[in-house]
């Protein structure tokens, strides 16, 4: 990075504002980097509190709109993300889920119990089908994720035939009874979940021999994915500590043949700071909005360190490296029930958002998938819901202004980030990225990770003149400021202030905030 501009200016413009400090951000045209695979914009939506039954599914019975049992509400709003992807049934209820328990008709579903998730009633009533639906109202693709820890290879080959074959056999038969002759599209398949903790607690080389039994017989049998939207295999991957069970499964895969293969591993890594889970997510300051914020940016550490061991043994890089759950993971709200992951969403996770799918995109090359954990109603959730109602949170919001870099073409920036210091924790004063998409528009994305200040940026432009800029801003009045029932539009997008004069472009980007801007040539 060059380092170009960045000074305070001395006198403020307003007694209450505090001056703002500038920043020179060099866009370089001229040399395009990697694609921003969209599946980096996934979600992930597990049987988990009120994920999927009451934020999905209210069945067909219901007085809240719905379509098959599925809410009209959320499938709209999900819409408007263009969700590339969406990762069911868990997370760990995957290494218990049983996939013959959720099909057929209603009243033959058998009801089981989510002992990993407060322990309730599991009814079943969302199951296979039900989750293919969503899938197809939302306009997404199916990752599937089987179960390694308490199931066969068998249960999940059988799962698989059921989904994809158009052949005659008992189980494509069955699917059609159950309404869909058609083979179904399964674009991603997630061979276990956290084996190394509750899918099983497995070591490194017993899960790699697994892997490869599950990768040899669980088949795609759908003609339309036989060579081209072919399933891609993902494997577990690490969580946070070490590089070990990457070692281990790259140097197989570098040394794999004909008879197993696999297109993705997974990482999983939250914002949490210290176990278990103890930041509010409502009522706290700049000490603690500073403090995880600081630590989402261990992100980039950890993509660092995983794709370096990739590297070694897959420099081609054929393996992905899917960040299938990433998000901030905060103390359960008051009252809830602790085993639903309930926490509220704040302009603080608008922040952590722009700059987790900032490192994503920078490492487009090896990452090419990345689900935010979870989709509704857990964890940084992109909408909440209360029986009829709905609301977005500011998270959704980055997630809506983002969409234009979804396979759009990573244009390299360089700028001073500054710093912004709250006691002995530093954070860069600004983050950036840009993308040319596919119609060859430009795309800027800025965040102000400044609580208290602007930042006048000015952007420089290599290759390309700058006729005209818009865009929207996401800001907030505190840090902790969030969507509620009450307020719903609390924290929502307005115009961004930008300016193109002599094809400069200035933008002011306010304290907090997340900007991003067409700019028009
Ligand atoms: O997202 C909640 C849980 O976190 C998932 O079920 C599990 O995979 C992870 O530990």
């Amino acid at each position: 990075m060059r380092s170009l501009l960045i000074g305070s200016i001395l006198l403020a413009t307003a007694a209450t504002v505090p001056a703002a400090d500038k920043a020179l951000i060099s866009v370089d045209v001229s040399k395009p980097g990697a694609k921003i695979d969209r599946n980096i914009f996934g979600q992930f939506a597990e049987h988990l509190g009120h994920g999927i039954y009451e934020g999905i599914w209210v069945g067909p019975d219901s007085k809240i709109p719905n379509t098959r049992g599925i809410r009209n509400d959320v499938v709209t709003a999900l819409r408007a993300l263009k969700m590339p992807n969406v990762r069911w049934p868990g997370g760990c209820f995957a290494d218990e889920y049983h996939w013959r328990k959720g099909v057929g008709p209603f009243d033959k579903r058998t009801v089981t119990l989510n002992p990993n998730w407060g322990g309730v009633t599991e009814p079943n009533a969302f199951g296979t089908h039900e989750f293919l639906d969503f899938v197809e109202q939302t306009g997404s693709e199916a990752y599937l994720s089987i179960n390694v820890g308490s199931g066969t290879p068998q249960e999940a080959a059988e799962w698989l035939e059921y989904l994809t074959t158009n052949q005659p056999t008992t189980l494509g038969k069955e699917r059609a009874a159950n309404g869909h002759p058609a083979p179904y599209k399964i674009a991603f398949l997630g061979i276990g979940n956290e084996s190394w903790a509750c899918g099983g607690n497995m070591t490194a080389d017993y899960y790699l021999s697994q892997l490869k039994i599950y990768s040899r017989f669980v088949r795609n049998y759908n003609p339309a994915q036989e060579t081209k939207e072919q399933m891609l295999k993902i494997a577990v991957g690490p969580g946070d500590a070490g590089t070990e069970w990457t070692d281990t499964i790259m140097k197989a895969f570098k040394g794999h043949d004909w008879s197993w293969d696999i297109n993705g591993l997974s990482l999983h890594s939250y914002t949490v700071v210290k176990w278990p889970p103890a930041y509010a997510s409502v009522g706290f300051g700049t000490k603690e909005y500073s403090q995880i914020l600081k630590s989402t940016l261990d992100m980039e550490s950890q993509v660092t360190k995983q794709s370096a061991v990739m590297d070694k043994y897959d420099p081609e890089k054929k393996v992905a490296l899917v960040v299938d759950e990433w998000g901030a993971w905060y103390a359960p709200l008051p009252g809830s029930n602790p085993g639903f992951l309930v926490q509220q969403n704040s302009m603080r996770d608008a922040i952590l958002a722009s700059l987790n799918l900032n490192i994503f995109a920078r490492h487009a090359d090896r990452v090419r998938m990345a689900n935010i954990a979870q989709m509704i109603n857990v964890l940084q959730a992109m909408i909440v819901t209360d029986k009829e109602k709905m609301i977005l949170t500011p998270t959704y919001h980055v997630y809506r202004m983002y969409v234009p870099f979804q396979d759009a073409t990573l244009v390299p920036v360089s700028y001073d980030a500054g710093s912004y210091k709250y006691g002995d924790i530093s954070l860069p004063r600004v983050d950036a990225m840009a993308a040319k998409d596919a119609s060859g528009k430009l795309w800027l994305a800025v965040t102000n990770l400044d609580p208290e200040k602007p930042v006048e940026i000015e952007a420089e432009l290599a290759g390309v003149t700058i006729k005209s800029a818009s865009g929207e801003t996401l800001t907030a009045p505190k840090v902790d400021s969030v969507n509620s029932f009450e307020a719903p539009n609390a924290v929502t997008p307005k115009a961004a202030a930008v300016k193109v004069q002599g094809g400069k472009l200035t933008l002011t980007a306010e304290p907090k905030s997340v900007t991003v801007l067409a700019l028009g040539q």
